[in-house]
């Protein structure tokens, strides 16, 4: 079973993902880490993450990186954003992300294209939304328990150009599959949030079959 769980930043599809890894015993790939980590590599090679071919060869970047602490950050976050764009750069990460869909007995995954590009055939799609304040407000929280000085405001602006620049790119915009399963976790406990993802993925398993 496929479970494709997408989403803007910090809408709680990460929690969520795990989440149904655990209750249906699934492996889970948080796909939004492969493009910090190239991110991350354009950077440590001193690279441009605007231009196409520096992030390609930053695609390149050694596994042990995904381990890394600092991917976390919201300035990765935003080279994230940044190199996500180029079409060369999803090219080079689909095979990764296919491979470990489509591995025998399934998989959940999480990110922004996994129900419309990486695999339209999962037999479960979630859409997690939540409005730029609840989201800025819970990335605010995480950040200062990481010892980040930022700044709500700060937060919420880069949560704003983010969205902006993942809805409007050309290569797999950041939108909805159309047999999606939205939910709204704005004013959702994460238990509540859970427990409608677990009641959204039954109901798209009922109606297969
Ligand atoms: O989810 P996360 O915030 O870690 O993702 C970082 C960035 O990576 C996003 O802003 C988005 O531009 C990009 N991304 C993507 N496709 C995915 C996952 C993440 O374009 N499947």
């Amino acid at each position: 079973m496929i479970i494709a769980v997408d989403g803007p930043t910090a809408s709680g599809k990460g929690t969520i993902a795990k989440a149904l890894a655990a209750h249906f015993g699934l492996p889970h790939l948080d796909t939004g880490l492969l493009y910090r980590a190239v991110g991350k590599q354009v950077e440590l090679n001193g690279g441009d993450a605007e231009n196409e071919a520096d992030a390609l060869t930053a695609c390149a970047f050694p596994d042990a990186l995904l381990e890394d602490d600092a991917l976390r950050s919201e300035g990765v976050g935003g080279l994230a954003s940044r190199v996500s764009v180029h079409p060369a750069v999803r090219e080079a990460l689909l095979k990764r992300q296919h491979d470990f869909a489509f591995q025998p007995g399934g998989a959940v995954l999480d990110g922004r294209d996994i129900g419309t590009v990486i695999a339209p055939e999962a037999d479960a799609k979630l859409f997690v939304i939540a409005t730029v304040d609840a989201r800025a407000e819970r990335r605010f929280r995480e950040m200062q328990d990481r010892g980040e000085d930022v700044t709500l405001e700060k937060i919420t602006e880069d949560l704003r150009r983010r969205d902006e620049r993942d809805s409007s790119r050309q290569a797999a915009p950041l939108i909805p599959a159309p047999d999606a399963y939205i939910i709204d976790t704005s004013t959702l406990g994460r238990d509540a949030a859970i427990a409608a993802a677990i009641e959204a993925v039954e109901a798209a398993l009922a109606k297969k079959e």
